[in-house]
């Protein structure tokens, strides 16, 4: 099912845990020179404008990135600071445009997106930059490329759950591609709703001992979303330090479980 449009969502409260907690990862991967392959299953367009009519029907951003002060001598902050001078104050970097800005000569990123408009927006958003962009399933794209040259590296996980099946497909693909790339770091999102579906997906993945981290906000249309919450399978050295910044980046607007 592909109606899911995250220009509706971006910048909102989860958007801001997922990110910054994903440009800290980046960060600590990044101390060691050697390449890395980053890989995403679900990319979206990378790149969105807080001004246009999704954005501003759900107002979401306005009770996520619009509440952060913007540090530039943060990660997360020079990239919002950097992005906002070279397209606009209203621009905001999907993860894809996070990982773009961070990538070094030596690291590769592959991103998956199924929707056409998106993708094509995708392709767009990446020109001129050296990031592989297809047209294709997340699940199957990154199973079929893995394990990548470099080894060293990460994949997002980042679907909508606008199926009750995603959490068990979530669940499955990790385990297979855990058995596929061993040494890949994968960082799975999910919201926190009322039927609390994630629990059956992080108890399925247990026996990876992934790290996990929620967070609660309260959003004023009250649809449901409680918090957001990450996993992360093969963590890296230091990783608690990246969820510890998305906390103290956010002062007022991700509450710490
Ligand atoms: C939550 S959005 C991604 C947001 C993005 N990761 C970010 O943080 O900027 C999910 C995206 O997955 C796409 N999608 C849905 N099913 C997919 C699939 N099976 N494979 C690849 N992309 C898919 C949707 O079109 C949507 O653009």
């Amino acid at each position: 099912m592909l109606s899911y449009q995250h220009s509706f969502h971006a910048g909102n409260p989860a958007d801001l845990h997922k990110h910054i907690v994903y440009t800290q990862l980046l960060t600590l991967l990044m101390a060691k020179p050697r390449g890395l392959t980053l890989m995403e299953t679900h990319a979206g367009r990378g790149l969105y404008d807080l001004n246009a009519p999704e954005a501003q029907k759900t107002g979401e951003a306005a009770e996520g990135i619009s509440r952060l002060k913007i540090d530039p001598e943060l990660e997360y902050g020079r990239i919002i600071s950097k992005v906002r001078k070279k397209r606009g104050e209203t621009a905001y970097p999907g993860s894809p445009y996070l990982a773009a800005e961070k990538m070094r000569n030596a690291d590769r990123l592959i991103l998956m997106e199924l929707h056409p408009a998106e993708h094509q927006a995708l392709k767009k958003t990446m020109k001129g930059q050296r990031a592989e962009v297809h047209h294709r399933d997340g699940y199957e794209g990154v199973l079929a490329l893995s394990p990548p040259v470099p080894r060293r590296g990460m994949v997002l996980v980042d679907p909508s759950y606008e199926v009750k099946t995603e959490y068990g497909a979530v669940a499955d693909f990790t385990h297979a591609l855990a058995k596929k790339w061993p040494e890949g770091c994968i960082l799975i999102w999910y919201p926190i709703l009322p039927a609390a579906r994630h629990e059956e997906m992080v108890s399925a993945l247990t026996r990876l001992k992934p790290l996990r981290h929620e967070v609660r906000f309260q959003l004023k249309d009250g649809k449901g979303m409680l918090g957001s919450g990450l996993l992360l399978v093969n963590p890296p050295y230091q990783a608690e330090l990246a969820f510890d910044a998305a906390i103290q980046q956010t002062e007022g607007v991700l509450e710490a479980v």
